[in-house]
């Protein structure tokens, strides 16, 4: 996805209707999602399509074991998907079926085409066909004999009457197209595969059955009633009958795609059958095909016979529908496969989300209000904090680059470091310290910092978190939109004066997985092996990783009035709200020579009450005849830090 030319025409596949959403099917629309609230972001006239796939003897099949018709069982499926797609705010400006009547005569004008150029011709087809993958496969293809290559399932034998569309005749232009274009297929691993696939040969290929009837019909002038389209040249023509090809063709003008986002499963026909079509059909060729990988829980191949399949919408609802986007797309790298599990989620929203946004905004509202009144001026941020900024933009400047090539991940990762150095200028710059000493002015140079750096962050990552940035923006003062684009990312400016707004936190920590996973059968139970049984006082590293020790900056101190033992700290972990700590420590330091140093803090201790007073978490230290000594990193180390 370059930025080329000013339209952007952006696609998911379409759904089979013979199953209900799931997260593999979420992950396709929110990478495509996300691509087009960029596109628009950047001010770029942007089409988003998404839909169903209807026809074929899948879905036939599916409607028959239920008793329905197939059109009201693809009614009531697509529109478990559509509603899916509203409840997720997705952006799509057209849904599409292929049960539409303007697709359908799209479909039968492309077939006339082709037909009428030569590229289609009748003949016999015998062969095998998978009617899971909907794909036709020759003897040599075929598994054990007789099972689809792809998923394994039992294939059946076909010999009837088709028509072929001429691929053969599509292999040379095919592999100039692959050849001239580096970037349309990606990522380039996929695109290999495909090109070595086009190397082997390509076979005609059947576009017609005569088995079945769920399809679109041959256009009436052809005269061949027997004959329906197969399913994935229909479902293939959709990215241009829902512009409007063979009908009103206003929409036209957003053809050929920006990008068509789909799974590594159906590259095949995307990335060979696909342009073939649009070749043969004298259209343009998308500018990227892009693939990305498949999604497993906790190690396993999703199915529905295992019952864990991942439910899209029961994760959004347990723990965010916008941590969920940032997880997907933040996990796994574009083309590689992926594994879901509550764990990952969880860290990812409490380390990530929680501790390098969150709280960044918590403690930018902290620190503004307590000193200015919540009110920033920028002024000063360049005289005393160029450096920082310039890293900021050289970071900002390689973004798009990432999203173009479809590495989500990689565009996360970059934000998150304009993170760390907005993070680190706080512990660094001190403002606290500042304000302490009168030099008010480049306290407030640190907290505007802060801000601008929160907000280019902010506008950036609000393709992927819209809702969420919106909070940010709004409690910043500005909008997440293209003419804050241009200010703030094109012109490299900062915001002016502003007030910050007191937001309630935007992640409250996880403690614990919120979902049931289905219980595993029941296993026998090991009895541990010899060397795991416990020696007198050695711990495996395992054991020792139980505790999770991170470095803290105590925040405020004060003495507990009653113990001549006990002082209340409050400390920061780097997480949404500070720890109170209540300490032992009274005889060997006062409250004002701990404030700002930093300490090693026992972070998942269960919490206790000392004098009635919450305590949560523990300090390390160490206690011989000449007294107590807290134990410090060498060097100032960012909160949160994990000690190992
Ligand atoms: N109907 C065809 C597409 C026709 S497009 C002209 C189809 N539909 S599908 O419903 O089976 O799959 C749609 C998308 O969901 C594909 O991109 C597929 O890769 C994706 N996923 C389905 N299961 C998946 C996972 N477990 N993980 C990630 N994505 C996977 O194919």
């Amino acid at each position: 996805m370059s930025n080329d030319c000013k339209k952007a025409y952006i696609t998911t596949p379409i759904y089979y209707v013979n199953d209900v959403p799931h997260i593999g099917h979420a992950y396709t629309t929110i990478i495509a999602d996300t691509m087009a609230r960029y596109s628009r972001m950047v001010g770029l006239d942007t089409f988003f399509l998404t839909g169903t796939d209807e026809h074929g003897q899948k879905i036939e099949q599916a409607a028959t074991q239920r008793g329905k018709t197939p059109k009201e069982y693809a009614d009531e499926i697509s529109g478990k998907f559509k509603s899916l797609w509203d409840e997720f705010d997705i952006s799509y400006d057209k849904f599409i079926r292929t049960t539409d009547d303007e697709h359908k005569k799209g479909v039968q004008k492309a077939f006339k085409t082709m037909y009428d150029k030569g590229d289609i011709y009748k003949d016999e087809y015998e062969g095998h066909y998978c009617i899971s993958c909907e794909t036709f496969f020759t003897d040599t293809q075929l598994v054990d004999g007789g099972f689809c290559p792809d998923c394994g399932k039992e294939t059946s034998l076909v010999k009837e009457e088709s028509y072929f569309f001429k691929l053969s005749n599509y292999e040379d232009k095919l592999l100039q197209w692959y050849k001239s274009d580096e970037k349309c297929v990606l990522p380039k691993g996929k695109k290999n595969e495909v090109v070595s696939f086009v190397e082997q040969g390509l076979k005609d290929l059947s576009v017609t059955r005569t088995s079945f009837d769920w399809g679109v019909k041959l256009p009436s002038v052809m005269n061949d009633p027997k004959h329906v389209m197969y399913v994935w040249l229909d479902a293939l023509m959709n990215y241009v009958t829902a512009l409007g090809y063979g009908g009103d063709e206003e929409n036209m003008k957003y053809w050929p795609a920006r990008v068509h986002v789909l799974g590594k499963d159906i590259l095949r026909f995307h990335a060979i059958y696909w342009p073939a079509f649009l070749m043969s059909l004298e259209l343009p060729l998308p500018k990227h095909i892009a693939a990305h990988g498949w999604w497993t829980r906790n190690g396993e191949k999703m199915s529905k016979s295992k019952g864990n399949v991942v439910d899209p919408k029961e994760v959004a609802d347990a723990y965010g529908l916008e941590n969920f986007r940032y997880f997907m797309l933040r996990e796994v790298p574009f083309g590689q496969d992926g594994d879901f599990s509550q764990k990952a989620l969880i860290d990812r929203i409490n380390s990530d989300l929680g501790n390098d946004l969150g709280n960044l905004l918590n403690r930018l509202i902290g620190m503004s209000g307590k000193y200015f009144g919540h009110k920033v001026d920028s002024s000063d941020v360049l005289e005393f904090h160029k450096n920082e900024i310039n890293k900021a933009n050289t970071i900002l400047k390689n973004l798009p680059e990432f999203l173009y090539n479809m590495q989500t991940n990689r565009y996360l990762e970059e934000l998150w470091k304009i993170l760390t150095i907005a993070n680190q200028s706080i512990a660094i710059y001190e403002p606290w310290v500042k304000m302490k000493e009168g030099r008010e002015k480049e306290a407030m140079a640190v907290v505007a910092l802060v801000a601008n750096l929160l907000a280019k962050v902010s506008l950036m990552l609000s393709p992927v978190m819209p809702k969420t940035c919106e909070v940010i923006s709004d409690a910043i003062g500005f909008k997440n939109d293209t003419n804050y684009f241009v200010k703030l990312f094109e012109q490299e400016e900062l915001l002016a004066e502003f007030e910050v707004k007191k937001v309630p936190p935007l992640f409250p920590k996880i403690e614990e997985e919120i979902l049931k996973e289905k219980k595993e059968e029941s296993k026998p139970k090991q009895t541990p092996k010899k060397e795991e049984k416990k020696t007198d006082g050695i711990i495996t590293i395992d054991e020792f990783f139980k505790t999770s020790l991170k470095i803290g900056t105590i925040i405020e101190a004060e003495e507990v009035k009653k113990s001549d033992r006990l002082l209340l700290l409050k400390v920061d972990l780097g997480e949404e709200s500070q720890r109170q700590i209540v300490a032992g420590i009274k005889e060997f330091y006062s409250p004002d020579e701990l404030l700002n140093t930093q300490v090693c803090v026992v972070a998942n201790l269960k919490p206790a009450k000392l004098m009635g007073m919450l305590s949560e978490g523990m300090l390390l230290a160490a206690k011989d005849k000449n007294g107590l000594s807290l134990l410090r990193p060498e060097t100032p180390k960012e909160v949160g830090t994990k000690v190992s």
